[in-house]
């Protein structure tokens, strides 16, 4: 089992720079959708905050409907094969509408690519995704990301709603976690 003493150590991004990237984003999401009708999806439970934060930066003029859905990762952290399950039902019909993923962290990017399958399989008219952080990868280089926060290198990294088991969900920054998880460790990650 893992120990979850681990504590937060450097700060890589602090809550004045989250802030302001989050106000362009916002304001870029405003200009993008200006007039349209917009579906926000956020996925539980990392982007509670990163969401709440970013939905009120967009303008309220925008028709602006806001769902969640659950994602569970199975398997550990370097291996491919691990899956994904989406295990909660949306309560907006996105059929023929302009949806926005709001992601906090993509990694292999295997969550957010089952989530973008997920919510075409439902019909909307377009599906969009918002990231705050990207680790740019191999695995994930494919993907669609259509409005990226800030690109991080390859660390495990706690705060603003990112937890290590459980933990550090609240900090205010975005910090590096002291001792990184050790790799190729079973783990089960409620998201
Ligand atoms: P994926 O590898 O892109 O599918 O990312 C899986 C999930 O792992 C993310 O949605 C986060 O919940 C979690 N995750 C990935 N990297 C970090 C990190 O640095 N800190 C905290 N959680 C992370
Ligand atoms: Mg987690």
């Amino acid at each position: 089992m893992r120990e979850n003493t681990q504590s937060p150590g450097e700060t890589l991004l602090t809550r004045t720079q989250i802030g302001s990237r989050i106000r362009e984003l916002g304001q870029q999401i405003s200009v993008d959708y200006s007039g349209r009708e917009l579906v926000a999806v956020a996925v539980l439970r990392v982007r509670f905050i990163f969401a709440g934060d970013l939905v009120r930066q967009i303008d309220p003029k925008i028709s602006l409907r806001m769902d969640f859905i659950a994602a569970s990762s199975y398997g550990d952290r370097t291996n491919s094969s691990g899956h994904v399950e989406i295990n909660q039902q949306l309560q907006v019909d996105i059929s023929g509408r302009s949806v926005l993923i709001i992601e906090d962290i993509v990694e292999t990017g295997r969550t957010l690519r089952a989530i973008q399958d997920t919510l075409w399989a439902a019909d909307p008219d377009s599906v969009r995704t918002v990231t705050l952080l990207y680790k740019e990868g191999p695995d994930n280089r494919d993907l669609t990301l259509d409005y990226v926060g800030f690109r991080i290198p390859n660390v495990f990294v706690v705060g603003y709603g990112l937890d290590f088991a459980q933990m550090h969900r609240h900090l205010p920054d975005i910090r590096l976690l002291e001792s990184a998880p050790e790799d190729g460790m079973k783990d089960h990650t409620v998201q």
